[in-house]
């Protein structure tokens, strides 16, 4: 595709132009991005973590009231009952830890982000991952595009993961067909973000787990995977008030997003 071999081109000049005169700037873009991504997602894990350790204890108090069933009736197992008891208390109290040493989310003020200028930004830190996988991006950005009012280091992890996760998709495939279309336009009232990629896409069945903390599927990937990035996507989707398929009907991973946008808004 021309436009690939374009953007492609443009990618790999921009960043030679950035090692010569502008490197320290793509290395500090990089180091915010990774400290961004940490930030998110520990927090999400830890929250996640939290959450997920209700259903043991839930577990446990069912398995407890059996317990004390038997105990009131046989008298037997009293002992068990007590340990299990104390295994309790001492979980509760260390899940209440967790619970307060989770820190209180401040969210900034929601500002003006060029989504283009992100997708932008986000392509440059993955430049050497591109060109050594051998992957062609597709992406021609509606040359004006309004602003969204939002969280940019929310909307740039969320185009890290999505890139990430098409990145991984494809070189798990290894077809020699490797390309990422990207869409970044105005429709409405909205802003339609599309990030599609050439790989095996994700089965009708996992569509619904795939966002849910700690599911990871990769088939061997030298990198180790959390199984957050998608959880942390959906939380920046929600808390932008957007929207979010997976195609169904596409060849790959079609991810289409909708971003609302205001009145008034103009980069
Ligand atoms: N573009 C894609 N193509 C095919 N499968 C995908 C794609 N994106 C996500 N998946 C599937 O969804 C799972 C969850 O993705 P998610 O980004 O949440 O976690 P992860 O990539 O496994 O780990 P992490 O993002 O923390 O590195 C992946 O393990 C993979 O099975
Ligand atoms: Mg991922």
């Amino acid at each position: 595709m021309i436009m690939a071999t374009h953007e492609r081109q443009r990618i790999s000049m921009l960043t030679e132009s950035m090692q010569q005169g502008d490197g320290e700037r793509l290395h500090q873009l990089r180091a915010r991005m990774a400290e961004e991504q940490l930030d998110q997602g520990a927090y999400e894990a830890l929250a996640a973590a939290i959450t997920q350790m209700q259903t043991p204890f839930n577990m446990l108090n069912a398995a407890l009231e059996m317990l004390q069933r038997r105990v009131a009736q046989q008298h037997r197992d009293e002992q068990l009952l007590t340990i299990l008891m104390a295994v309790r208390e001492q979980g509760l109290t260390t899940l209440e830890s967790l619970r307060q040493s989770l820190p209180q989310r401040q969210l900034a003020t929601p500002v003006s982000v060029n989504l283009n200028k992100l997708i932008h930004e986000v392509l440059l830190t993955l430049t050497e991952r591109l060109l050594a996988t051998g992957i062609v991006i597709d992406w021609q950005p509606q040359k004006v595009l309004p602003a969204l009012i939002g969280w940019e280091s929310r909307l740039r992890c969320l185009l890290m993961q999505l890139l990430d996760n098409a990145i991984v998709a494809i070189t798990v495939q290894g077809d020699d067909m490797r390309s990422i279309h990207i869409e970044s336009m105005q429709q409405d009232d909205w802003l339609k973000l599309v990030i599609h990629d050439s790989g095996p896409g994700i089965p009708a069945g996992e569509r619904l787990m795939v966002f849910e903390p700690f599911h990871s599927r990769w088939p061997q990937t030298p990198r180790h995977h959390s199984g957050m990035g998608l959880s942390m996507v959906q939380e920046t989707i929600n808390l932008h008030g957007a929207n979010l398929i997976i195609d169904p009907d596409a060849d790959g991973c079609r991810i289409e997003m909708h971003f609302p946008l205001f009145n008034g808004n103009a980069v």
